[in-house]
C-alpha cells in the first residue's frame, strides 16, 4: 500500500538550514517527517559556525556547499543534488537572506550602496540565479514546487527592516516572473511564504525583534505563525493537494495582514500603559 505521507517519494532541496531556530530547519524536519529524501545547502562559513552538518545527519540528508549568489557553485549544486537524490527535484525551499547594512546598524538613509548591492544579491537575485539554473540543467521534475520565504516589509514601509524590505520585493517579483515562465513549461509552481516576525539568527539584528513580534502577536487575530506553522504550510504547498496555487504571495501571520486594530491590541496596550478610558 502507497504511504499516507505527504512528501513520500518526493526530493527536495532546502536551503537556509544554519541552526535548530533557522525556519528552514523546522520546514527540513517537518518534509523529511513527510518522507521526502532531502539535500541541504548553505555557504561554506554556514557550515562552519553554524550546527548544518550535525542536522543534516539528524535527517539522513546529504549536505552540498553553496554560495547562492554564485551560479558555478548553484550548477554544482543542482547537478550533484540530483545526483544524490537520483532524479530531478520535485520541491526547493529558498531560505536565504543577509542585509551587512542591518548587521552594521546603518540606517536607510546612510546606506552603503556595496552592503546593499549585496543584500539584493543574497537576499533576492540569488532566488532568479537558483531558478535558471534549475531551468537550465532541466533540474525541476513537472509540477515540481519551490518556495521562498520573504517578510511583510516588502509590502508596507516598516522602521527598522532597512534594505531586505527592499529584496522582499524584488524576490516576491521574480517569484511572480518565475510562476509564470516555469509554470507555462512544466507546471512548475512558484509561491513566496510571508511569515510572522520569528526569532532566528538572521533576525536578531532586527531592531527591537521581540517588542515587535509581541506587537505584531497582539495584532493578529490568530496570533504569530510559529517556525512549525511555517513548516507544515512549506509541506502542504511542496505535497500535491496545492496543484493550482502558484505566483502567490501567502501571508502565514495570524491574520496581522489584514488587520488594522484589534480588541486583543487594545487590552495589551493597556496593560503595557496602565491606562483605561
Ligand atoms: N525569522 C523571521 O522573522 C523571518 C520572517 C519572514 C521571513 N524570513 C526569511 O526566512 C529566511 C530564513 O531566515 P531565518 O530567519 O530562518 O534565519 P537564518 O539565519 O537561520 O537563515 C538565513 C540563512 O541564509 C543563509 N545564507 C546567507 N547568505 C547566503 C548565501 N550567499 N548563500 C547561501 N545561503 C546563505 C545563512 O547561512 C542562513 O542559513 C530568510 O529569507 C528570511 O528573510 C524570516
Amino acid at each position: 500500500m502507497k504511504s499516507h505521507k505527504l512528501l513520500y517519494g518526493k526530493r527536495g532541496l532546502i536551503f537556509g538550514v544554519f541552526d535548530r531556530q533557522s525556519l528552514a530547519w523546522h520546514v527540513a524536519r517537518q518534509c523529511a517527517i513527510e518522507g521526502a529524501d532531502l539535500v541541504l545547502t548553505n555557504t561554506a562559513q554556514a557550515m562552519q559556525i553554524g550546527d548544518v552538518e550535525q542536522l543534516a545527519e539528524e535527517l539522513n540528508a546529504d549536505l552540498i556547499q553553496c554560495d547562492a549568489t554564485d551560479t558555478k557553485q548553484l550548477e554544482f549544486l543542482v547537478q550533484n543534488a540530483q545526483k544524490v537524490l537520483a532524479g530531478k527535484l520535485d520541491f526547493v525551499l529558498h531560505a536565504v537572506a543577509q542585509s551587512q547594512n542591518l548587521r552594521r546598524g546603518k540606517a536607510y538613509h546612510e546606506l552603503n550602496y556595496n552592503y546593499y548591492a549585496q543584500t539584493l544579491d543574497t537576499s533576492a537575485l540569488s532566488f532568479h540565479k537558483l531558478l535558471q539554473t534549475c531551468y537550465q540543467l532541466d533540474a525541476l521534475a513537472d509540477n515540481a514546487s519551490v518556495v521562498a520565504l520573504t517578510y511583510i516589509a516588502s509590502e508596507r514601509s516598516l522602521a527598522g527592516y532597512n534594505d531586505m524590505a527592499d529584496a522582499k520585493a524584488m524576490l516576491e517579483s521574480i517569484a511572480r516572473n518565475w510562476g509564470r515562465i516555469y509554470g507555462e513549461k512544466k507546471a512548475v509552481r512558484v509561491n513566496t511564504v510571508s511569515q510572522s516576525p520569528t526569532i532566528t539568527n538572521a533576525t536578531q539584528k532586527f531592531y527591537r525583534i521581540s517588542k515587535f513580534a509581541q506587537i505584531t502577536d497582539n495584532l493578529s487575530p490568530l496570533g504569530n505563525a510559529t517556525a512549525d506553522d511555517c513548516a507544515k504550510l512549506c509541506v502542504a504547498l511542496f505535497s500535491d493537494y496545492m496543484p493550482k496555487v502558484t505566483m502567490q504571495n501567502i501571508h502565514n501571520d495570524g491574520g496581522y495582514s489584514m488587520t488594522a486594530l484589534s480588541d486583543k491590541f487594545i487590552d495589551f496596550w493597556e496593560q503595557q500603559t496602565h491606562k483605561k478610558d
